[in-house]
């Protein structure tokens, strides 16, 4: 069965990707997921923060960030676990280029316009294939309006289109007002791709210290819901290319998300929890699936149950909330 896909004009011979995450922190991790058969690897985040504190010495400012925003502090421990500043990822990233040859993407997050932007171009110069920008971002004061932020994101890739001419992938929450029209505008602005959705790391209280416990959770299938409403909304509209992240763990996972219009499908949970064999798995079970559903490829399956192509594209809309609600009974 032909699994071909293209991703931020990448070719792929399959669309399974293993996500940002600890999966590309070594060069053995990296080499194992290519073996394990990944059509291509993320590798974990450098962040705006770390790049301002290694340029500032300011070590103070990244812990006082990890400490105020629980949210960050899953991402912060393992960056800090990773023990990388920029000057060692941009080093991990070139030995990797060298150790394996699926195509790379790095990761960079953060959310202001400052001069964190200009490691796009060192990122490049290591021979990576693509570079994915994780906005990853809460606002905090009553005084930050989406069009603000929107506004702050929109300078952001514009900086970073300027410093590189690598594919960029916008890695987005699905916390929008309208995620078409801002999709529209990353596409109008020179972005490759978008990558549906981040994942947000929510503190718990701890009833008895009155703390708050950051705590990070892998995810399971139910949070792929949320994606395939906005892969099937998105799907068709845009050239740009789009990612899946958050919830594929079966087969009809991955089937669905394809279905929805996902060109590439982002796991992380499923191989943290049971290993990188699972690439080969999905891969496997996936073919085998269109094979017997007589299709001639991947291709011919995706985006057939997007709001383009779906035989009842209600199902994603107001009226179809409407019925749902009143189709209730006790
Ligand atoms: C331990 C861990 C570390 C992660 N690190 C990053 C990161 O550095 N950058 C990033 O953009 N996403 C990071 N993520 C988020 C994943 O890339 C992914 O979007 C998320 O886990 C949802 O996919 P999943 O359901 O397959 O886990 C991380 C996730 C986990 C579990």
């Amino acid at each position: 069965m032909n699994l071909q896909t293209s991703y931020l004009g990448l070719d792929l011979p399959h669309p399974f990707i293993v996500g940002a995450s600890p999966l590309g922190s070594t060069v053995d991790r990296v080499r194992a997921a290519e073996d394990a058969g990944a059509a291509a690897l993320v590798f974990h985040s450098l962040f705006e923060e770390q790049i301002e504190h290694h340029e500032s010495g300011l070590h103070a400012h990244v812990e006082a960030y990890a400490e105020s925003f629980a949210e960050a502090s899953g991402y912060f421990s393992s960056a800090v676990d990773y023990h990388y500043g920029p000057e060692e990822y941009l080093e991990h990233l070139a030995q990797c280029r060298k150790a394996v040859d699926m195509p790379l993407i790095a990761s960079l997050n953060g959310t202001t316009p400052g001069g964190w932007t200009h490691y796009a171009r060192q990122i490049a110069e290591t021979g990576v294939d693509a570079l994915e920008l994780n906005l990853y971002y809460q606002p905090r004061t009553d005084e930050e309006y989406g069009a603000l932020i929107e506004a702050n994101f929109i300078e952001v890739v514009g900086k970073i289109r300027e410093a590189v001419s690598l594919p960029l992938a916008v890695k987005l929450s699905p916390f929008f007002t309208s995620l078409p029209h801002f999709v529209r505008r990353l596409e109008l602005d020179g972005a490759a791709g978008v990558v549906l959705f981040n994942r947000f790391y929510q503190p718990d209280i701890d009833l008895e210290s009155l703390q708050l416990k950051p705590s990070l959770h892998l995810s399971d299938s139910s949070e792929l819901l949320l994606r395939l409403r906005w892969l099937a909304m998105l799907h068709g509209r845009y050239e740009l290319s789009i990612a899946c992240t958050g919830g594929i763990h079966t087969r009809d996972d991955a089937l669905k998300a394809v279905m929805a219009g996902a060109d590439a499908l982002q796991l992380v949970s499923c191989l943290l929890q049971k290993g990188l064999g699972q690439i080969e798995e999905l891969r496997r079970e996936v073919a085998f699936w269109l094979e017997e559903q007589e299709y001639e490829s991947l291709s011919q399956a995706r985006g057939s149950m997007s709001y383009l192509h779906a035989p009842n594209p209600e199902a994603l809309e107001r009226a179809n909330y409407l019925r749902i609600l009143q189709s209730w009974e006790a």
